[in-house]
C-alpha cells in the first residue's frame, strides 16, 4: 500500500468545472467503477462530491496503465493529472461532470477493498436489512449523503434562523427523571444508587419550561429525544427534536415564529416560497373533513356527513348507528366504480383495521346503481345521498356507520389509501398547515379517567376553563400541531403557569396532589417562584428532512438508524452484557443469554 506522502488534495471530483480544465488536480477517493477498453482504462472515482473519470493510456504511460489494470471498486486511491474536455462523442450528459475527465500522471492505491456485499450505486437492489448491516458502505451511495447533508443545512438553518431570533441554545440532562410525553420510558440504572433509574428524555419539556422560570426567555435546542414505542415508517426510538421554548407569548406568536421557520427552510433548501400565515384548521374540522387530526391536504375526496339523510333509513346498520349517538359518513372515490368485488373487498379490509364493522358501497352505473344496500333503502334517501355526495356515473361511494370516532378514523385511512390507489397526490407539493384547538383531555377506556391529551402542562382556553369540572370534553387546548403533506411534523402548546389552574388540572386528570408532587415535584415548586406566560413547540427534525428530501422511510435520513425491532444491525445492539456489569449495576436479569 501507498501514502500520500507529497501528494496533497487540490478539489473534490464534483467541484471541478470546464473553467478547469488544463489544470493539474490531485484527487482522492473510491472506485466507482474501472472499465477496461483495451489501450485505455477508465476508473471513476467518488467522493462526497461527486464522480470523477480518470483515464490511464498504454500507449503514453504503459506502466500507469498496468497499475491502474490491478484497481478494483471501493479501493482507494489517489490521483494527479491533468483536468481535460472529454472528445463530444465521450460526453456523459447524465453525469454532472460528464464533459470531464483527468489524464492521470500518477496513480496512488492508499488502500485495498474487499468486494462489497452490494454495488454501491443510487438505485442499489440489496434488502434494507443487508445495507443496515453494512451501513457505512449504504452511506457511500449518493442519495444517502445527499440526504444527510440536507439533514446538516436544515440543523444549520435551524440554529441560524434562532439565533436571529433571539433564542439561545441550551443543553438540557439526558440522564433524568420520567419526562410527560406519555411513551414508554429507556431506563438507566443507577450503579450508585442501587435499584433505582433514569429515565432517558422522551423530550426536554420539563427542562424548557424551568428555563423560563429561570429568565432565559427563548430558548432552542436540536436534541436526541427516547421514546420505547411501537415503530412505524415515520418513528425511531431515538430521534431528533428541534426544541424551542418562550416567554411571554400566546398562541400566535409561537406559530408566527415558526412560520418564519418552516417559511426559510422551504425558501432556502428548495426555493420554494410558501406563503405565510399558513393555513389554520380547527381538530374539529380536520376530523370531520378528513378523518385525521394531520390531514393531507394535497387532495379532495372529503368525508361527508349523511347522518340527517339516512337517520330513518331502512338500512339498520345506518339507522341504528345514528340511534346509537353514531354517524354515517361517506367518500365518493371519483372514477373507483371500475374497481372490481375484489378490491372493494380489499377497501373493506382497510376500514375494519381502524375498528369499522363494515365498508357499505354503491357503484354509480350508466343504467343505475350498483349496491349491496341500495335495496334496504327508498328512492328519496337514495337520490339525496347521490346528491350531498355529488356522485356520477363511474364514482364509487363508500359508507361508514359507527361511533363518531370510529367512522371518522376509518375513512380518514380509506381517504389517504385511495389517495394512493387512484394517484390523486401530487408528490411535488407541499401542503402546510396548522391544526389547532385540540381538546384539552380524552377519555382513557382502560382507565376510566380523563387524560391529557397533549401533556398536562398544557394550557385549556382561557374561555373554556370554567367547563373543566361540569363538561371536560369540551374545554380546548391552546395546542398546535404543524402537518406538512400529512405527517406532523412539529406540535406545542401555551402551558399552564398559574399554580392553582395546574392544580385543578391534576385533579381533572385524576392526580391527587401527592401523585403530582412525586411525579413532577420540582416543576410544582419552581412555579412557586415567579413563572413568566410561557410557551413553545418541538418540530421532529427527521420528519421534517424526511419531508424535505422526498422519502417516506425516515431511515433514509438517519445515518445509523434502527429497524421496526429497535435493533441496530451493525452494531447488533441491543446486546447481552456481562455478569458483572450487572452484579455492579444489583441487577439479575429473567431473560437468558443464547
Ligand atoms: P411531541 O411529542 O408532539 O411534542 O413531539 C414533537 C415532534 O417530534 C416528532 N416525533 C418523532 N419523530 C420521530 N420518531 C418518533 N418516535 C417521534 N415522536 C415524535 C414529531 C412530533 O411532532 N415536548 C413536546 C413539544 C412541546 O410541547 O413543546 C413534544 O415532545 O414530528
Ligand atoms: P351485512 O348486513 O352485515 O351483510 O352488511 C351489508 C353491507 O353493509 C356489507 O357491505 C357490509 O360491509 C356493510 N356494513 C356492515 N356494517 C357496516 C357499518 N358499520 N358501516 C358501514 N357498512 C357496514
Amino acid at each position: 500500500m501507498e501514502t500520500m506522502r507529497g501528494m496533497k488534495r487540490t478539489h473534490r471530483c464534483g467541484e471541478l468545472t470546464v473553467a478547469d480544465t488544463g489544470k493539474e488536480v490531485v484527487l482522492m477517493g473510491w472506485v466507482q467503477r474501472r472499465r477496461d477498453l483495451g489501450a485505455l482504462v477508465f476508473i471513476t472515482l467518488r467522493d462526497r462530491s461527486g464522480i470523477m473519470q480518470v483515464v490511464f493510456n498504454s500507449e503514453t504511460n504503459p506502466e500507469l496503465h498496468e497499475k491502474a489494470l490491478q484497481v478494483r471498486s471501493e479501493y482507494v486511491l489517489a490521483v494527479r493529472g491533468t483536468l481535460a474536455l472529454r472528445s463530444p462523442e465521450a460526453v456523459n450528459p447524465n453525469m454532472p461532470t460528464g464533459e470531464l475527465e483527468v489524464i492521470a500522471t500518477e496513480l496512488r492505491i492508499l488502500n485495498k477493498s474487499e468486494t462489497p456485499p452490494f454495488h454501491i450505486e443510487e438505485d442499489v437492489h440489496a434488502s434494507e436489512a443487508l445495507r443496515l448491516k453494512y451501513r457505512y458502505l449504504d452511506l457511500r451511495r449518493p442519495n444517502l449523503q445527499k440526504n444527510l447533508m440536507l439533514r446538516h443545512r436544515v440543523a444549520k438553518i435551524a440554529r441560524d434562523y434562532f439565533d436571529e431570533n433571539g433564542f439561545y441554545e441550551i443543553e438540557t440532562p439526558v440522564l433524568g427523571r420520567s419526562t410527560p410525553e406519555g411513551a414508554r420510558d429507556y431506563l438507566v440504572p443507577s450503579r450508585v444508587h442501587p435499584g433505582k433509574f433514569y429515565a432517558l428524555p422522551q423530550s426536554p419539556q420539563l427542562f424548557k419550561q424551568l428555563l423560563m422560570v429561570a429568565g432565559y426567555d427563548r430558548y432552542m435546542q436540536i436534541t436526541k429525544c427516547f421514546r420505547d414505542e411501537d415503530l412505524r415508517a415515520d418513528r425511531q426510538p431515538e430521534f431528533t427534536q428541534i426544541d424551542l421554548e418562550m416567554s411571554f407569548v400566546d398562541v400566535d406568536d409561537v406559530i408566527k415564529v415558526n412560520e418564519g421557520f418552516i417559511n426559510r427552510l422551504f425558501k432556502e433548501l428548495l426555493d420554494i416560497d410558501i406563503p405565510m400565515p399558513f393555513k389554520r384548521l380547527s381538530f374539529r374540522e380536520a376530523m370531520t373533513r378528513y378523518g385525521s387530526d394531520k390531514p393531507d391536504t394535497r387532495f379532495g375526496m372529503e368525508l361527508i356527513d349523511l347522518s340527517d339523510i339516512v337517520v330513518n333509513s331502512g338500512f339498520k346498520v345506518f339507522s341504528d348507528a345514528i340511534a346509537n349517538g353514531g354517524s354515517v359518513r361517506a367518500l365518493n372515490a371519483k372514477g373507483g366504480g371500475s374497481f372490481s368485488r375484489k378490491e372493494i373487498d380489499a377497501l373493506a379490509e382497510v376500514v375494519k383495521t381502524y375498528k369499522a364493522k363494515g365498508l357499505a358501497w354503491i357503484v354509480v352505473e350508466e343504467g343505475g346503481l350498483r349496491s349491496p344496500i341500495a335495496k334496504f333503502m327508498s328512492e328519496e334517501e337514495t337520490n339525496r345521498i347521490l346528491e350531498r355526495t355529488k356522485a356520477e356515473k363511474g364514482d364509487l361511494l363508500l359508507f361508514v356507520a359507527d361511533k363518531d370516532e370510529i367512522v371518522c378514523d376509518s375513512l380518514g385511512h380509506l381517504r389517504l389509501h385511495l389517495g394512493e390507489k387512484l394517484n390523486l397526490i401530487d408528490k411535488n407539493r407541499y401542503d402546510v398547515l396548522w391544526v389547532t384547538d385540540f381538546p384539552l383531555l380524552e377519555w382513557d377506556e382502560e382507565e376510566q379517567r380523563w387524560v391529557a391529551k397533549h401533556h398536562p402542562f398544557t394550557s385549556p382556553m382561557d374561555e373554556d376553563i370554567e367547563y373543566l369540572d361540569t363538561d371536560p370534553a369540551r374545554v380546548r387546548a391552546k395546542a398546535y400541531d404543524i402537518i406538512i403533506n400529512g405527517y406532523e411534523v412539529g406540535g406545542g402548546s401555551i402551558r399552564i403557569h398559574n399554580q392553582e389552574l395546574q392544580k385543578k388540572m391534576f385533579n381533572v386528570i385524576g392526580f391527587t396532589d401527592e401523585q403530582a408532587k412525586e411525579r413532577f415535584g420540582f416543576l410544582l415548586e419552581a412555579f412557586k417562584y415567579g413563572t413568566p406566560p410561557h410557551g413553545g413547540l418541538a418540530f421532529g427534525l427527521d420528519r421534517l428532512v424526511m419531508l424535505l428530501a422526498k422519502t417516506d422511510n425516515i431511515r433514509d435520513v438517519i445515518a445509523f438508524p434502527k429497524v421496526q425491532t429497535a435493533a441496530d444491525l451493525m452494531t447488533n445492539a441491543p446486546d447481552y452484557v456481562d455478569d458483572k456489569q450487572l452484579e455492579e449495576l444489583y441487577i439479575k436479569t429473567v431473560a437468558k443469554s443464547e
